[in-house]
């Protein structure tokens, strides 16, 4: 039913700076600004990340893009008999035809909606590395078994890959690159969201524009082995943890059946985490970003 991975919308506390840093690093462009939100967009899609001003830092909602209205009414009768809440037929956006918010047992919130328009030139000019697309969203949940399990149910996705003790299970959407939401055990938030390069040399720009302003990468670069993607992570100047890949396997096995990898203690098995050698930081293992309390009209 979920096609693909449709926006990340954050609440952030200076709205000003979190504009500047996803253009001037990522390399985004504003679709739309208008009093206390923004619309940013990396392609030719009218909204990938979306920004509201507010108090404080957090998670707004993540949005599946589904493929019709059916799809979206069948999420919401799955919602409803899983026992989870709905708190919105309303789109949160006028460029958004049908949708439907509900949030998991932890709190996580996604929108599933209709197709976000392409409204916007297939490329643009501008500072920052300028990404292919918003690519998957990393959740950080206190079960993470339970919440895939939920998403599987409600949402259509399938499980890629997991560890042997469910602290990281990987889904896939229709679009079947091997994730497009993961969940990460932790404190229920969002662990990190993912922009899809081009290739490997656009890393060494971002290390670099990253380095220009005084700041630097959290990990990587290098090769995850669920996923077989190349990564670096950086953190925004909202406290966002964005990584950025390039390569992600696609899955085209209709009858794929879950991998099963072991961790090691403390994520360290290379082979899983990062084939090339370097294990994750504490900036990045204990990462997490809380979801706002959705207030609905
Ligand atoms: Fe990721």
């Amino acid at each position: 039913m979920v096609q693909r991975l449709g926006y990340v919308a954050l609440n952030v506390a200076d709205i000003d700076i979190a504009i500047e840093d996803a253009c001037t690093v990522a390399g985004l462009r504003v679709v739309e600004r208008e009093k206390g939100r923004a619309l940013l967009s990396s392609n030719r899609r009218h909204a990938e990340l979306i920004l509201y001003a507010s108090n404080s830092d957090s998670v707004r909602s993540i949005g599946l893009q589904a493929h019709n209205a059916d799809a979206v009414a069948t999420v919401r009768h799955r919602a409803e008999q899983a026992g989870l809440t709905v708190l919105s037929e309303r789109p949160s956006l006028p460029c958004i035809d049908r949708s439907v918010t509900f949030a998991t047992s932890e709190g996580h919130i996604f929108e599933v909606h209709t197709p976000i328009p392409l409204t916007q030139p297939v490329r643009h000019t501008g500072p920052g590395i300028r990404p292919r697309c918003l690519d998957h969203v990393n959740l950080s949940s206190r079960d993470s078994e339970a919440i895939s399990n939920e998403l599987e149910t409600v949402l259509g996705l399938r499980q890629s890959e997991r560890t042997t003790g469910h602290e990281i299970v990987w889904m896939r959407a229709a679009d079947n690159r091997h994730h497009t939401v993961a969940t990460v055990k932790g404190p229920s938030g969002l662990h990190h969201f993912s922009w899809e390069f081009a290739s490997f040399d656009d890393f060494k720009r971002l290390g670099d524009t990253l380095d220009a302003q005084g700041r630097f990468l959290v990990w990587g670069p290098g090769r995850h082995g669920a996923g077989d993607n190349l990564f670096a992570y950086y953190i925004d100047r909202s406290g966002f943890l964005v990584e950025c890949i390039a390569e992600m396997e696609v899955i085209e096995d209709e009858n794929h059946q879950a991998r099963i990898a072991d961790p090691g203690e403390n994520l360290s098995n290379p082979k899983v985490v990062n084939r090339w050698g370097a294990l994750p930081p504490r900036l990045w293992t204990e990462h997490f970003v809380p979801f706002a309390p959705l207030i609905t009209a």
